[in-house]
């Protein structure tokens, strides 16, 4: 098959913008061009001399000779305004705008399907794991039962600085936004919602299940304190935010986003630093186990530059689990948690547990550990001072 020749029209120049200027630099067997490159700031100063740079979409959006549009900025509407106008006008797209993706999964499927161009975001998920692609392709028929990790770089590096290094969650949070991990608002990795977004689009692909962003619970870790970091050391655990989905028996997805007790004999437990780690289990393959690089400039700049290389043979995700699938969410299910409360709190709290293995108290605060359903840790979620670390 022949290569496709590439001209393509770049939206963003920030940490993952220029990573995939350098990474289109250093593989020249590609046949692409960036033709033009879209930036908002005109003061901002750039590694390249300005005639690559337009501040007007439309420059790129109504140049015919543009036949792949690359989406890095990191505003998320802005985002779905460029991608939806660069399919209408029939150019194939790359992303890697998760939140753009998870909050208009349906629109993005239609406007593929009505202007028949492709929509490839393999960096949207875990950077540097191919991991859509895999569930797309090699998953395609061995049947899928469960896919879990972690997927966001940032939460990670910060977990792993402040367990190991004692270094403080403040300093660690700089350090990640400062090595380009993190969302320009950090609140969407410390608080679960990037590794959601994520999660939402590996459901997609891996069950054919297309949910709302507000759907899928969430807890990220920015709540977490020391008795919760003290219990992990004691019992030889790592706490990770966990990204979980599985289909049960009745063939419905359970999913969730939580930060986790990690025991040595997971191999997620040495999943540190940026690094993500995707396990999947299915019912002829059994388990596998993915890991790589989960953000930052070229780990992220090589999955752009993966779906690109993609496009220039035609390939298009085909959704073919979408079109099968009748699967349905599931929300009447259990967890076992560990919840750090205020002493005062404890017997309001454990009454909303359905059984309780283990409870401690110390002068002002407290934890309990056991059985409660979705429903009623959704409804606690909001309490001031109450940390929930998934312990099973
Ligand atoms: N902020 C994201 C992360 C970037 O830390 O994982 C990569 O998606």
């Amino acid at each position: 098959m022949t290569k496709k020749n590439l001209t393509i029209g770049l939206f963003g120049f920030g940490c993952v913008g220029y990573g995939l200027h350098e990474v289109l630099q250093r593989t020249p067997t590609l046949k692409t061009s960036i033709k033009k490159i879209c930036v908002k700031d005109k003061n901002k100063a750039r590694q390249i001399s300005a005639e690559h740079f337009t501040f007007d979409k439309n420059e790129i959006l109504n140049d015919d000779e543009i036949n792949v549009v690359v989406e890095l900025i990191d505003d998320a509407d802005a985002a779905f305004s460029i991608v939806s106008a660069a399919l209408k006008k029939g150019k194939a797209v790359v992303t890697a705008n998760k939140k753009m993706i998870a909050e208009h999964f349906n629109e993005l499927l239609e406007l593929q399907k009505t202007y028949q161009v492709p929509l490839l975001y393999e960096a949207a998920c875990c950077a540097s794991i191919p991991i859509i692609r895999n569930l797309e392709e090699y998953y395609d028929n061995d049947l899928l039962e469960s896919i879990e990790g972690i997927v966001n770089g940032s939460t990670n590096y910060i977990l792993t600085k402040t367990a190991t290094e004692k270094i403080s969650y403040a300093d660690a949070l700089l350090d990640a936004q400062q090595k380009g991990y993190a969302e320009s608002n950090p609140t969407l990795d410390t608080g679960g919602f990037d590794a959601k977004y994520k999660l939402l689009i590996l459901i997609a692909h891996a069950f054919g299940l297309v949910l709302h962003p507000n759907e899928i619970y969430n807890q990220g870790i920015d709540k977490l304190g020391e008795l919760e970091l003290n219990y992990a050391r004691e019992k030889g655990f790592k706490i990770k935010l966990i990204a979980h989905a599985h289909k049960t028996n009745e063939g419905k997805i359970e999913s969730y986003v939580l930060p986790k007790f990690i025991s040595t004999d997971d191999k997620l437990f040495s999943v540190d630093d940026v690094f993500n780690g995707v396990k999947t289990k299915s019912c002829f393959s059994d388990s596998q186990f993915f890991v790589g690089k989960g953000a930052g400039a070229h780990p992220t700049a090589s999955a752009v530059l993966s779906d690109i290389s993609a496009l220039s043979y035609d390939y298009k995700y085909e959704y073919k689990k979408l079109n099968q699938s009748v699967a349905e969410l599931e929300n009447d299910f259990s967890v076992k948690v560990f919840l750090r409360h205020k002493k005062e709190e404890q017997q309001f709290l454990q009454s909303k547990f359905s059984s309780v293995d283990e409870s401690f108290l110390n002068h002002n605060s407290g934890y309990i550990i056991g059985n409660i359903s979705l429903e009623n840790l959704k409804q606690l979620s909001e309490t001031p001072d109450l940390s929930i670390v998934l312990a099973n």
